[in-house]
């Protein structure tokens, strides 16, 4: 059965770990929903994952929306959280309000997840959750930020910009966002956040006290090779195990290998066959 912002909430406190992880499509969603993955996210990352972007800069409201809604598909029984993906919320609090409501309406997501922390955003966050939407924070490395961050680096590595962080997860929550996803942090930066937290926090790359981990999919099974992240464990060698099977695909079909008519296709009776064939000479 499909969990509810209930369940994670009895889950933070007695314990029990939330399990988050990316899809973008039907086919994985489907296979992560008959794992037993708590939660979805169609993170904008579908853009270098799936669409062959170098940032998720610049990813749509379509993609997003066509992506979430197969991944919907795929893991009905599955909680959804939508990315918000550039220039979707930023503008106003109206844009952010009416984007948000696509991914519930036109998704079918149960919740959708902003970046960023500053005063705009927690007026994006007031504005869609007083909208009745479930909204998921993200702060520490937030790619959308990238530019201001100076680069895709870990963050919250001073006492000072420690400080920052555990604020700002404070201010997210008063906002009124249902949970909060830290990313790029150090393992005891996580853990003040979620020590403090009145909300389930979840970590990419903040170490193991978060209430749940979320990881890039394509990274944990090995099919994202481009680059790989110090937090990443590779459960899997997915990416090779493809190459491996085109590969041997190839040598087959030129070598008149494959395929094997007897195995791979379609029967014809004796009588139409050899019907057929009188029919050719005549
Ligand atoms: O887009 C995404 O997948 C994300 C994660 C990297 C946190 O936001």
């Amino acid at each position: 059965m499909k969990k509810t912002i209930l369940d994670f909430n009895r889950m933070a406190e007695t314990g029990e770990k939330i399990v988050y992880l990316t899809a973008y499509d039907y086919l994985t969603a489907k296979y992560e929903e008959r794992a037993g993955i708590d939660m979805i996210l169609v993170g904008d990352s579908l853009g270098m994952v799936e669409l062959g972007y170098e940032t998720t800069f610049p990813v749509t409201m379509e993609d997003m929306i066509r992506h979430s809604a197969a991944v919907s598909r795929g893991a009905p029984n599955t909680f959804i959280v939508g990315d918000m993906p550039y220039m979707s919320y930023q503008v106003s609090d109206e844009q952010a309000v009416s984007n948000a409501g696509r991914f519930i309406k036109e998704a079918l997501a149960d919740c959708i997840k902003l970046e960023g922390a500053g005063p705009d955003i927690l007026s994006r966050i007031r504005a869609i959750s007083g909208a009745g939407i479930l909204t998921m924070g993200h702060i520490g490395l937030t790619p959308q930020f990238a530019g201001q961050l100076g680069g895709y680096k870990a963050q919250g590595r001073s006492a000072e910009a420690a400080l920052k962080l555990i604020d700002q997860a404070k201010k997210i929550e008063e906002a009124g966002a249902c949970m909060i996803l830290v990313e790029g942090v150090p393992a005891i930066v996580g853990r003040e956040i979620t020590k403090r937290a009145g909300i389930p926090i979840l970590g990419i790359g903040a170490g193991s006290y978060t209430h749940g981990q979320l990881l890039i999919y394509a990274d944990m099974v090995g099919m994202y090779d481009n680059f790989t992240p110090k937090f990443v464990k590779k459960y899997a060698h997915i990416g090779a195990e493809l190459e491996r099977a085109f590969t041997e695909y190839g040598q087959e079909v030129r070598a008149g290998k494959f395929p094997v008519d007897a195995e791979h296709a379609y029967k014809i009776s004796e009588t139409e066959a050899e019907a057929l064939m009188e029919a050719l000479r005549e």
